[in-house]
């Protein structure tokens, strides 16, 4: 199938586009467009080194193409993008998180799969849209949470499924991305009024431990410290969320944008679960950021690092670089699940079957997410205080 991707930032570029090219050298994939708001984004994508040299005499068709001014903004070029595919193809939204509601109802009007990056929305009655809107149409949409494709999280939630670790009691997860960000793009959108840190990255953790334990949250409370970006903005830079889950356990996330730059490794990321049988304790701990791997570079400024072998990463077996990683994963089941539906003679039922399946999110087996998200955005804007789910 021909796939548009909807956005040209950050997860685009270390992610998104790469997967899809793997696809397409695979054979599965056809044309690959990308509609960003500016022509600059583009020019910066086509032109990354890594990616030129991973996937030699690959490219995408541009929206804006190279004749428009690359700084003028284009905020409702996706729709034109869209319109100009073939119906029944894929859409791959990577905007930011306040956007994605009506890009997804665009890409679904037209007749599109959507795949698209975690949140999938930021609120539940949107979610339940988009999940009815696309099952009338069989269409598949799938959310991209790729820690679920990490082994890791894998292996848990087969052992924590056969009983071996007891039952879900206290837990503790924490995911602070680097300080760097704050110089980013992310000034622009991730400010107070549309997201937060929970919101942006810790609802990963909220959604692994239902993949690993089925259980499903119950309340949230998140308390906030707002901090300035760079461009004066203000952002919920700092956040403390307490998650109440169905069995009365309780999980502390907590999320910035403060690791050191200095400090080894892209971010500090981790979940501890405290268990419990009848008889004894149980405990899962993941270290997601140390995965055993130190560099010590011996060039002239020598930087310590910690470089994660399972995310996203490119290898030399020949031919270009081959992307390898559970990011790679991710992107590849996502996409064969919209081969799967548009090919099935039934393909609501082919949706159904995906959905209880549920090793990928989707608007129909996840909603937790967005009540999650919907009810932590009223806890941080209010005083912090439990909100239920
Ligand atoms: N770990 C993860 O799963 C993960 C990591 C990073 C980002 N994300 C998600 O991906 C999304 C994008 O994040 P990012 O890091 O790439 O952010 P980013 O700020 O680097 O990029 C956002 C992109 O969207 C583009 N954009 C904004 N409005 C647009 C419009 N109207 N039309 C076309 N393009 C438009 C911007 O030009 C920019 O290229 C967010 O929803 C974020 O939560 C997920």
């Amino acid at each position: 199938m021909q796939v548009t991707i909807v956005g040209g930032g950050m997860i685009v570029h270390d992610q998104i586009l790469p997967s899809f090219y793997q696809l397409r050298r695979l054979g599965l994939v056809d044309q690959i467009a990308v509609c960003a708001q500016h022509g600059r984004t583009l020019q910066a994508l086509a032109g990354s080194k890594i990616i030129r040299e991973a996937f030699p005499g690959q490219n995408f068709r541009a929206y804006p193409d190279s004749t428009r001014d690359p700084n003028q903004p284009h905020p409702d070029l996706y729709r034109d993008a869209i319109a100009a595919m073939p119906a029944r193809n894929v859409v791959m939204i990577a905007l930011p998180d306040h956007l994605h509601f009506d890009a997804i109802l665009a890409a679904l009007h037209a007749d599109q799969h959507v795949l698209v990056v975690k949140p999938l929305v930021l609120k539940a009655a949107e979610a339940a849209m988009i999940e009815q809107e696309a099952l009338q149409r069989g269409l598949f949409v799938g959310i991209e949470y790729h820690k679920r494709f990490d082994d890791r999280s894998l292996m848990a939630r087969r052992k924590y499924r056969n009983g071996d670790f007891g039952e879900f009691r206290l837990g503790t997860a924490h995911l602070m991305e680097k300080w760097y960000y704050r110089h980013s793009n992310f000034q622009n959108w991730c400010t107070t009024e549309n997201s937060d840190a929970f919101t942006y990255i810790g609802c990963h953790y909220v959604d692994l431990v239902h993949f690993i334990t089925g259980l499903t949250p119950a309340s949230v409370g998140v308390y906030g410290i707002r901090d300035k970006y760079p461009n004066g903005r203000d952002g919920y830079l700092w956040t403390d969320a307490r998650v109440i889950w169905s069995n009365d356990a309780c999980l502390n996330v907590q999320n910035s944008l403060s690791f050191p730059d200095a400090a080894p490794g892209t971010n500090a990321q981790g979940l501890t679960l405290y268990c419990a049988s009848a008889r004894q304790g149980g405990l899962l701990r993941h270290s997601d950021q140390y995965r055993g791997v130190e560099y010590v570079s011996a060039g002239s400024s020598a930087v310590y690092a910690e470089p994660s072998p399972d995310y996203f990463q490119y290898v030399d077996v020949g031919g270009g670089l081959t992307p390898v990683g559970y990011g790679y994963r991710s992107i590849e089941y996502l996409y064969r699940c919209c081969l799967k539906v548009e090919s099935a003679s039934d393909r609501q039922q082919a949706i159904r079957e995906i959905d209880r399946g549920a090793i990928v999110a989707t608007p129909a087996n996840s909603r937790y997410n967005e009540r999650v998200i919907e009810a932590a955005r009223k806890s941080i804007l209010g005083n912090g205080q439990l909100v239920p789910v």
